[in-house]
């Protein structure tokens, strides 16, 4: 993974007028300008339908800017290496307009023949951008050491036939290396504290193991609602839009076996080879591990059709096939409009084999490790300790490690460190296509299941709660 300051380059937005982009990247921009990771020679070039010029652009990004992060000195500096193109994105002969453009941007500041393309757009211009690219000769090089490259955002399919349709469409226009698929979970520090913690660890990697470890949960609960997103939110559903590429990107993470080493690709080759070994769920066996759910009030959001069946909460329970994990259940939860907002992964070790103290933390195990994603970002280790005084009462204590207290770091966003990898082109916490595929291959009958029953089964829980009170029938078929 990269620390290095990325080669000169341009990065092309499309989508620049949208809310992704002054949501999440230019102020990404805005820390890696300030952190000084920025290449040396770098200019951004934004376009969408919405007509600017760069002066128009500048001030409506200041603007965003200033509201999320109040006044900065120096914003101007930075304002400077914005600049704006209009263009019908739909119109294949305006890409010749952006092609002049980034010609002209690349003079007028000395950049080298290397362009980072982002599509911050809705996925429906997955197919058209990249493919208007190519028409337009602008995703290939045009000097020997130069390189073009595209990030493209979630949602990279809505099921596997699309997500496949979709790889081979880009694939056809540039190469495997050069395709960023974003999860930003990915960029999150805390889920890259799960390869150093364990990999780094000799404490740890050798209890990671069937052998010790009795069941891991990984959650991810939020307070918000689908807000202004009903239209996406009802083509999409909480299975889609979090558990196919967010927890279990989270829960390889968890369950990957450590790479020969950190290169992008032998990295991500131990990610495939964790969605390859998951335990299919098929037919009736969909009903008893996999709870869907959705928040009362959901069908009155904008946008949501009033009997509408789509989940807002999903619980699960899964396998993963190998030695080491063989028959230790991975439950997944993910909901909207839930008590509070919390990621997190719990590490639940087995008991000790005989129990010699009466009440032993309420019965269970006294062990587990929970790795606090956010917010309070953190690690947990909890165990048993005797309470003072008399006899041998048991009561489950907690070592914590909190990353505010290293008061000299302050977390990055995850976009800061995503694009700064992209830049550098190390794709290590990039999802590779096949990973993708296996994910949607493992999802696919689940969407078909529920497609086939419509609302049977959907259960239903009230906002600011923990999810559905009849969460716990998850279980293993016999
Ligand atoms: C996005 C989903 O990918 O992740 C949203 O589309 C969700 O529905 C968001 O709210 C959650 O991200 P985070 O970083 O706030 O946990």
């Amino acid at each position: 993974m990269s620390t290095k300051k990325p080669d000169d380059q341009l990065l092309v937005i499309f989508g620049a007028s949208g809310d992704l982009t002054f949501r999440k990247l230019i102020p990404a921009l805005y820390d890696m300008y300030t952190r000084d990771l920025l290449p040396e020679r770098f200019q951004v070039l934004g376009t969408s339908r919405t007509t600017y010029d760069d002066t128009g652009f500048r001030e409506e990004q200041r603007g965003h800017l200033e509201e999320l992060k109040g006044k900065q000195e120096n914003t101007d500096a930075f304002l400077g290496l914005l600049h704006y193109q209009a263009i019908d994105t739909y119109l294949s002969t305006d890409y010749l307009r952006l092609k002049e453009r980034i010609g002209e941007l690349q003079t007028a500041f000395s950049l080298p023949d290397k362009v980072i393309f982002y599509l911050a757009t809705p996925p429906v211009m997955y197919h058209i951008i990249p493919s208007f690219l190519l028409a337009n000769g602008l995703n290939q090089p045009i000097t020997s050491d130069g390189w073009r490259r595209i990030i493209v955002e979630k949602p990279f399919g809505t099921d596997l036939h699309s997500a496949e349709a979709l790889n081979a469409e880009l694939r056809a226009i540039f190469p495997e290396n050069d395709i960023f698929r974003i999860d930003h979970y990915l960029g999150k520090e805390t889920v890259q504290n799960i390869l150093v913690l364990r990999f780094s660890n000799g404490i740890f990697e050798p209890l990671w193991h069937r052998h010790y470890i009795d069941s891991i949960e990984i959650v991810a609960y939020e307070e918000l609602g689908v807000e202004l997103r009903g239209k996406y939110y009802e083509s999409t559903g909480a299975l889609r839009d979090m558990i196919q590429n967010h927890l279990m990107e989270l829960m390889a993470f968890v369950a990957m076996e450590p790479p020969p080493s950190f290169d992008p690709e032998l990295m991500r080759n131990e990610i495939h080879k964790v969605f390859t070994s998951l335990r299919p769920v098929t037919g009736t066996q969909i009903d008893r591990q996999v709870v869907r759910a959705q928040y009362e009030g959901y069908r009155q959001e904008a946008d949501v059709a009033p009997d509408s069946v789509m989940e807002t909460w999903v619980g699960m329970k899964l396998f993963i096939d190998n030695t080491r994990w063989s028959d230790v259940p991975f439950y997944l939860y993910t909901g909207k409009k839930m008590s509070k907002k919390l990621s997190e992964i719990y590490i639940n070790f087995k008991s000790t084999p005989h129990i010699l103290f009466d009440g032993q933390c309420a019965g269970g195990s006294c062990n587990q490790l929970v790795i606090r994603i956010q917010p309070d970002e953190g690690i947990s280790l909890r165990f048993g300790l005797k309470v003072p005084g008399a006899g041998f009462r048991v009561e489950r204590v907690s070592m914590d490690f909190r990353y505010d207290s290293l008061s000299h770091v302050s977390l990055p966003d995850a976009y800061v460190r995503l694009l700064l990898d992209a830049m550098n082109g190390d794709a290590t916490l990039y999802p590779r296509s096949d990973a993708l595929e296996a994910s949607w291959r493992f999802i696919d009958p689940i969407l078909n299941h529920w497609k086939e029953k419509a609302g049977e089964g959907l259960l239903f829980y009230l906002p600011g709660t923990d999810g559905p009170e009849e969460k716990d029938c998850i279980w293993v078929p016999e």
